[in-house]
C-alpha cells in the first residue's frame, strides 16, 4: 500500500543524510511505527510519503503508484497527516479546524457539518460543547485529538502520525494510546505513526520499524524484535528493564 524503495534525502547536496536508503512497506490496513531518536529522519519520510519533500534517490509508491507521477492535491486528499506538535490553526474554531480539508474540496456546508460533528463525538469531544471554542480553551490532549479528527475528515485511506502523543503528560498519553488502539480497529486505515518511545511503539505498532543513524536496523513485529533482535542496537534497546525513550 505504502511501498519505499531505497530512498534516500539529503538537505546539503549529499555531504549528510537525513534519511539513508531507506526501504520498506506497510500493508493494507496495517499500522507500521517508525521508530528512532530525535533526528534520525522520521518526519522528513513522512513528508516524503505525502510530497511535501522530494527524495533526492529512490521511489516511493503510494496504492502502487509512484508519489511523483500522483497529483499532490489528490494524494494528500487521500492521506491525513497529523502534524508533530499539533499544529491547529490558532485563529480558527475546533469547528474550521476539522474541515479545513472537506472545505478545500468542495464539500457542502451540511455534510461538513455531519463530518465535523461525527468527528468529534468519535475521538470523544462532544461537538455541542467543543465546536465553537478556539484552541486555546482546549489542554494539549484535547487539542491532540482534534489533530487526528482534522487528519481524519475527509476519510483517507491513508494515516500520517508525527509523534501525536509526544508532548503531552503520561496520563493523556495513555488514554490517547488506547483510544488511537479503539479507533485503529474501527477504522481500518493504513498508518504510519512515528514516535521515540519504546513502549509507544510496542503499544501501537502491527509492525515497528527501527532506524538508527539512517540505518533501518530492523522491521517486525513485537515478537519478531523481542525474541530475534537483528543487531546489537536493537539488543540493547530492548534489553532496558522498563521500555523508556529515545532521546
Ligand atoms: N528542511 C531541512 N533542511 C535541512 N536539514 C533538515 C531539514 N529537515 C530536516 N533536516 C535534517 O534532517 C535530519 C532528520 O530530520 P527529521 O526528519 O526532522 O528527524 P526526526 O523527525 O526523526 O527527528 C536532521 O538532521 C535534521 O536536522
Ligand atoms: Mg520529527
Amino acid at each position: 500500500m505504502i511501498k519505499l524503495t531505497h530512498v534516500s534525502k539529503t538537505f546539503d547536496g549529499g555531504r549528510s543524510y537525513a534519511v539513508k536508503d531507506l526501504s520498506l512497506s506497510v500493508d493494507k490496513g496495517e499500522t507500521l511505527v517508525l521508530l528512532g531518536s530525535s533526528g534520525c529522519g522520521k518526519t522528513t519520510t513522512l513528508k516524503m510519503i505525502n510530497r511535501l519533500i522530494k527524495p533526492t534517490k529512490g521511489v516511493i509508491k503510494v496504492g502502487g503508484k509512484d508519489v511523483m507521477d500522483h497529483n499532490p492535491v489528490d494524494l494528500r486528499r487521500q492521506i491525513g497527516y497529523v502534524f508533530q506538535g499539533i499544529g491547529l490553526f490558532p485563529h480558527m474554531t475546533i469547528e474550521q479546524n476539522v474541515e479545513i480539508v472537506p472545505r478545500l474540496l468542495g464539500w457542502s456546508i451540511r455534510s461538513r457539518r455531519e463530518r465535523m460533528q461525527e468527528l468529534l463525538n468519535l475521538v470523544g469531544l462532544p461537538a455541542e460543547s467543543f465546536a465553537e471554542r478556539f484552541p486555546d480553551e482546549l489542554s494539549g490532549g484535547q487539542q491532540q485529538r482534534v489533530g487526528v479528527a482534522r487528519a481524519l475528515a475527509a476519510n483517507p485511506a491513508y494515516l500520517l502520525m508525527d509523534e501525536p502523543f509526544g508532548a503531552l503528560d503520561a496520563l493523556t498519553r495513555e488514554a490517547l494510546q488506547q483510544q488511537l488502539l479503539t479507533l485503529k480497529n474501527q477504522l481500518k486505515k493504513t498508518i504510519v505513526f512515528v514516535t521515540h518511545d519504546l513502549h509507544e511503539a510496542l503499544l501501537i505498532g502491527d509492525r515497528i520499524a527501527i532506524l538508527h543513524e539512517g540505518n533501518l536496523e530492523q522491521i517486525g513485529t513485537k515478537k519478531d524484535i523481542l525474541d530475534m533482535p537483528a543487531t546489537k542496537f536493537v539488543q540493547d534497546l530492548f534489553a532496558i528493564k522498563r521500555p523508556g525513550t529515545l532521546t
